[in-house]
């Protein structure tokens, strides 16, 4: 697989698949930017070699049908600002005014074209549909790791329609870190599960086993190993189908000699709302009406013990609802303990994401990735089917 680094783009039309699924509020302004911002060093580096740059993303999950709602333009008005530099947004993303405008680009001109999921022929990943799209581009640039587990017509058909095909700079730093951290750790390996529902996660549980000495698990889905280790846990989100599977997974990773850290205890209220009286209390305490929607501090300080001689971290999901006041100490605590060891910190996940800005750690982390399915999809010891469309690109070019 090429980097674009290794790849002449000189006067050449790239086409850069780029993730653009960005929050935007009910007025459709962009509530968070930081993808755009990350793919700002492959689009810098081929307007500098002068290419002509094609930008290609999906925005939200139109269905296949044109929503104005979900159009890019918010996007492109961003990324002009960001590179100072005009960006036009094309009505749609192939068809023959596509087709033209495209071919009237001069070196060192950036458009972007119209989100791809308007077309429903994108997520079915449709051949013609590739070939159409593909078919002003002289080179193909994948930086679009937020994606990267989709088999879409963008990031796995276009391939075998363009000659030339390579990865970015973000997809680049994605897929390295992720395997320092996954295939070479520097040990101590601590890896961080939070979240809601356990069944998101119990794959990854199984294959991070392989790998890490410790697993700190905390959010919603530790009450399911809880409930599967006897403790009664009042209303607390419980997945009761998995519970057997949660102590399948807990049994596996003990075989594998990895220690194992849960709560041992929790902030509750009877709702997760704000203004909810809450308390603190031990995990074998939890009354029956009332749920556990955070760690406690008790879990804070065991959780920072356990991080302390870490070498690698990384961490997925957050502790508790940290999106309300009351029930988010136990998330921001982590953020600081894991930005306080001296290992390397990976990160992964829209919403740990968002509580480590919040928490205003995001520059003391090594690396945070844009990836939130994609990222678990990697942590599950799954391939990416875009990077292997690319691998099976450069191996038939031999
Ligand atoms: C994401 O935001 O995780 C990616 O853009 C993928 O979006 P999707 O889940 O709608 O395919």
């Amino acid at each position: 697989m090429k980097f674009i680094g290794e790849i002449d783009l000189a006067n050449k039309t790239v086409y850069c698949r780029c993730d653009y699924n960005v929050p935007l509020d009910e007025n459709r302004n962009i509530i968070e930017d930081w993808r755009i911002r990350a793919s700002l060093p492959t689009i810098r580096h081929a307007l500098g070699k002068s290419a002509r740059v094609v930008v290609i993303s999906h925005l939200g999950r139109p269905k296949g049908n044109p929503v104005p709602e979900m159009s890019l333009a918010p996007v492109a008005r961003r990324l002009s600002e960001l590179l100072e530099k005009e960006v036009a947004l094309l009505p749609d993303c192939i068809g023959d005014e596509v087709r033209s405008s495209v071919k009237k680009m001069k070196p060192g001109e950036i458009v972007m074209l119209e989100n791809l999921r308007f077309h429903p022929e994108e997520t079915k990943n449709d051949d013609a549909f590739a070939r159409e799209l593909a078919a002003g581009a002289d080179v193909y640039i994948n930086d679009a790791f937020g994606n990267a587990h989709r088999s879409h017509a963008s990031n796995v058909g276009i391939v075998r329609h363009v000659a030339e095909c390579g990865i970015g700079y973000l997809m680049k730093s994605e897929l390295d870190y992720f395997e320092a951290a996954l295939e070479n750790p520097v040990r101590p390996f601590v890896a961080v599960l939070g979240g809601s529902k356990v069944s998101d996660k119990l794959e990854a549980i199984e294959n991070l086993s392989k790998r890490v000495d410790k697993l700190i698990i905390g959010g919603g889905m530790a009450f399911t190993f809880l409930k599967a280790s006897g403790f009664e846990v009042g209303c607390s989100l419980v997945e009761n189908n998995l519970i057997e599977a949660a102590q399948r997974g807990m049994d596996k990773a003990k075989e594998k000699g990895v220690k194992l850290y849960f709560p041992v205890d929790a902030v509750i209220a009877q709702k997760p709302a704000p203004g909810e009286a809450n308390m603190i209390v031990p995990v074998q305490e939890i009354p029956e009406d009332w749920m556990g929607l955070d760690i406690g501090p008790a879990s804070t300080r065991l959780f920072a013990e356990v991080l302390a001689d870490a070498k690698t971290v990384v961490w997925n999901g957050p502790m508790g609802v940290f999106e309300i006041d009351a029930f988010s100490r136990g998330t921001y605590a982590m953020a600081h303990a894991i930005a306080e060891t001296h290992a390397m910190t990976v990160i992964g996940g829209g919403d740990t994401d968002a509580a480590v800005q919040k928490a205003g750690e995001s520059e003391n982390m090594t690396f945070i990735s844009t990836g939130g399915g994609a990222f678990l999809w990697l942590m599950q010891g799954h391939k990416l089917p875009s990077i292997e469309a690319l691998e099976r690109h450069e191996s038939s070019r031999g």
